[in-house]
């Protein structure tokens, strides 16, 4: 008889994004002709910067000639690719990270739901609430957790974000081994100042625990005093693992090109003190299992780092940036209570209703779709997450409708 992980039953029935995407193609089913207008999922809407098509499209080519042709690339990414990063991204903001430290992946989604493969079952694990769903689901599926009841898996810690904390909590209280955090936060679109940082490199620090920084969404951070990397909190090469991608950077979703971090300095223990570099066994995994991103496709995300694809990439940013604007404009004008939209591109809206009965009128009524609250935590009850990733004509549409059916 073949038998189950029981831990997949544990889980919710179906991943949220699936439950909405159920839920939307029932409203079309029953309403042909109806147009939706979709700010759920954050899932980009414009084309490939330029310089990216161009460089993708000469990657292609490549490929059809012998001499030049690509079959298997090197295990951690190519090094052009990794170069560009640990200069670009690190070096430039005072972080000392190495080529060597950076793994090209297919996605943040799939390193930050891999990584915790590496670590023992029994380690005390603490996740923010709200949260994307991923960081839990997987923990679960690996046994970390009993149960859940009302939302909570029995065995994990916690991490409440609520708007008298800003949603950004703190290490005040907490035994972790291992933690979750994510700036500028998804689904809150909450940024952490560097002391909100420093106090969790140094409680991970102090306590041999490890950080798990997902920074998928710091292109859209324009603030210069928010920090765009754990690695400028000194210490934190010791205690962090960072994930990035160019999903919503560069318009990356359906491409899927993304690193993970992972400082030399970065020390493990197995159940007897022995220590081991992270880094040594994420590569390990990676190469076990993974076989790379496609040659073409890390050319077009190298792109990002020449003059022009910089220059698009901020300018494409900026696009979803101004429609993040005018739905914290038209929300806070309609009389609720705001987070997010300025350096992230989603928005969390407390309507203080229900999450899902208000998903389903806002998608019945306005013909829009929006993410409700509750699907990213028990503290997500009460509030929506509008994302910004649409055309500026649909997302001014999509205001004048939400405003009109939650009056
Ligand atoms: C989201 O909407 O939360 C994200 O697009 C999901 C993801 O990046 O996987």
């Amino acid at each position: 008889m073949i038998q189950i992980n029981e831990n997949y039953t544990k889980l919710q029935a179906s991943y949220l994004f699936v439950e909405i995407a159920r839920r939307v193609a029932d409203f079309q089913k029953n309403n042909p002709g109806k147009e939706i207008i979709k700010m759920g999922i954050g899932d980009v809407t414009k084309p490939l910067p330029e310089a990216c098509l161009k460089a993708f499209h000469e990657g292609v080519d490549e490929l059809a000639s012998e001499t030049t042709f690509k079959g298997y690339g090197p295990e951690r990414g190519y090094e052009f690719l990794r170069k560009a990063i640990a200069e670009q991204d690190y070096k430039s903001r005072g972080a000392d990270i190495s080529p060597d430290d950076i793994f090209i992946s297919d996605g943040a989604k799939c390193d930050t739901g891999n990584i915790q493969e590496l670590f023992a079952k029994e380690i005390r694990v603490a996740i923010p609430d709200p949260v994307y769903p991923v960081y839990v689901d997987t923990n679960v599926m690996a046994g970390r957790t009993g149960t859940a009841t009302d939302q909570r898996y029995e065995g994990l810690t916690y991490l409440e974000g609520t708007e008298e904390n800003g949603f950004v909590p703190s290490p005040e209280g907490v035994e972790a081994d291992l933690i979750y955090l994510c700036f500028p936060n998804n689904p809150t679109g909450a940024t952490a100042t560097k002391e909100q940082l420093k106090a969790w490199v140094d409680y991970a620090r102090a306590n041999k625990a490890l950080i798990l920084f997902d920074a998928a969404y710091v292109a859209f951070i324009r603030n210069p005093e928010i920090p765009h990397t754990i690695f400028e909190i000194p210490g934190a090469e010791e205690v962090a693992v960072e994930f990035r991608s160019y999903s919503k950077t560069a318009g990356f979703t359906g491409t899927r090109c993304a690193y993970t971090v992972i400082p030399s300095a970065c020390k493990v223990w197995d159940s007897t003190g022995k220590e081991y570099a992270l880094k040594d066994l994420w590569n390990r995994r990676h190469s076990t299992k993974f076989n790379g991103v496609s040659y073409p496709v890390q050319k077009a995300a190298a792109a990002v780092y020449s003059p022009e694809g910089q220059k698009q990439v901020r300018d494409l940013i900026d696009y979803y940036l101004k429609n993040a604007a005018i739905i914290l404009e038209k929300m806070t004008e309609a009389g609720f209570s705001c987070t997010g939209g300025t350096n992230s591109p989603y928005i969390w809206v407390k309507t203080g209703t229900d999450s899902w009965e208000t998903f389903d009128r806002i998608l019945n009524e306005a013909g829009v779709v929006v993410t409700p609250g509750s699907g990213f935590g028990r503290c997500g009850e009460g509030f929506i997450r509008i994302s910004a990733f649409n055309s500026l004509e649909n997302v001014q549409k999509a205001m004048d409708r939400i405003a009109a059916a939650l009056k």
